[in-house]
């Protein structure tokens, strides 16, 4: 491989650009998280190479049971390899097996205002949701997330819709840092796809679909069986008008075109044609069976790899190896810079 020096730090990664992206280990992924994040991931393997966390240090913001994190910790990465991501190609690891990331968000935390972090409107809406439990933590939630990301001079981190404001912080962080140390962090860009990148509830489709909704029949979850599945979207909420056509009016018949062209490779218009004049009954069937067969595969895997506990231990330290080096580079040269003092080996 050969060495590639990005801001100071040397980089063995063949000269390709870099990729970052997580995931929370709160609730089971949803056709959501697919669509909008992990499936764009598995594309982008060859051209780049990739860092893909399971972001549990961010988990703790709202309070978990510790046997359930663990639990659902292992299925997130479990997950990511049943989707198609080469563990030998992608470093696929846990979030709090390398304490870089804390150090530098604390780092990152003293270049970050406390204006910037009250305009981001996901942590209005977990203050909603969790009014008794308003942490430090979640009101700091997006420094760590410019952390993960700086951490390994990351290009480009393909993500959902949701996390574009996110982003816009994390970029904001590191120009202000560069701007007073030089060129310390690479500045990285949003990957937003222009379909899934807000899959919505099927209940409330004016809503986006997530892992910790209270009612399951908004959400698909990627190891529901397939009757369920069928079920779901069966019961999913629509309009009256009985035309499928792709329209904001319309926007539990939109999301579930886009669900079902995004599970079929099929093109919105495509979609519309082959539904002209089918009912919504036979429409929603339609998708429901689609989705079943897009989550066959992954379900299959995901199966066979939960019982080969050696091979995923086997990963999960490799890649803990892999990434805590390349953090270290960052975190290290990040620490002279603001004038810590230098390690005596
Ligand atoms: P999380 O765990 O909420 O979601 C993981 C990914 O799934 C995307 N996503 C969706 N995409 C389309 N439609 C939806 N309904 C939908 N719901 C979720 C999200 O945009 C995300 O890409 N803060 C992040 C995790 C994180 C992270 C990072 C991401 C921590 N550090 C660094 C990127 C880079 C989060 O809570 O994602």
């Amino acid at each position: 491989m050969l060495p590639v020096k990005k801001n100071g730090c040397e980089f063995m990664l063949d000269g390709k650009k870099i990729i970052f992206s997580g995931m929370q280990a709160t609730g089971t992924l949803t056709l959501g998280n697919y669509l909008g994040a992990l499936k764009n991931w598995v594309q982008l393997e060859n051209e780049y190479e990739c860092f893909y966390c399971v972001v549990d240090l961010h988990s703790i913001t709202v309070r978990q049971d510790p046997a359930e994190l663990r639990k659902r910790a292992r299925a997130l990465l479990t997950l990511y390899i049943a989707a198609g991501l080469n563990p030998e190609k992608n470093c696929i690891y846990y979030q709090s097996h390398v304490s870089a990331h804390a150090e530098l968000s604390w780092i990152l935390g003293c270049f970050t205002y406390m204006g910037e972090l009250s305009r981001m409107t996901q942590f209005k809406d977990k203050a909603a949701k969790h009014s008794g439990n308003i942490n430090a933590g979640l009101f700091t939630y997006p420094v760590l997330m410019a952390a993960d990301i700086l951490l390994f001079q990351s290009d480009l981190v393909p993500v959902g819709d949701d996390q574009k404001q996110h982003l816009e912080l994390t970029r904001d962080i590191a120009g202000r840092f560069n701007s007073i140390y030089g060129d310390v962090f690479t500045i990285p860009e949003p990957y937003i796809a222009k379909q899934g990148a807000r899959i919505m509830s099927l209940q409330e489709p004016t809503k986006k679909m997530s892992k910790t909704d209270e009612n399951p029949n908004a959400s698909i979850y990627l190891l529901d069986d397939p009757d369920t599945i069928m079920r779901k979207f069966k019961r999913a909420v629509t309009d009256s008008d009985n035309r499928i056509i792709y329209s904001d009016e319309k926007p539990g018949i939109k999301n579930l075109i886009e669900i079902y062209a995004l599970s079929t490779g099929k093109g919105i218009e495509e979609v519309e044609k082959e539904f002209d004049g089918v009912g919504y009954g036979e429409f929603k069937m339609a998708v429901g069976e689609a989705v079943i067969s897009l989550l066959k595969p992954l379900q299959e895997r995901f199966r066979e790899l939960e019982k080969d506990k050696a091979y995923i231990d086997g990963i999960i330290k490799a890649n803990a190896e892999k990434a805590n080096y390349y953090a270290n580079k960052t975190l290290r040269k990040v620490q002279k810079k603001v004038g810590f003092p230098e390690r005596i080996r």
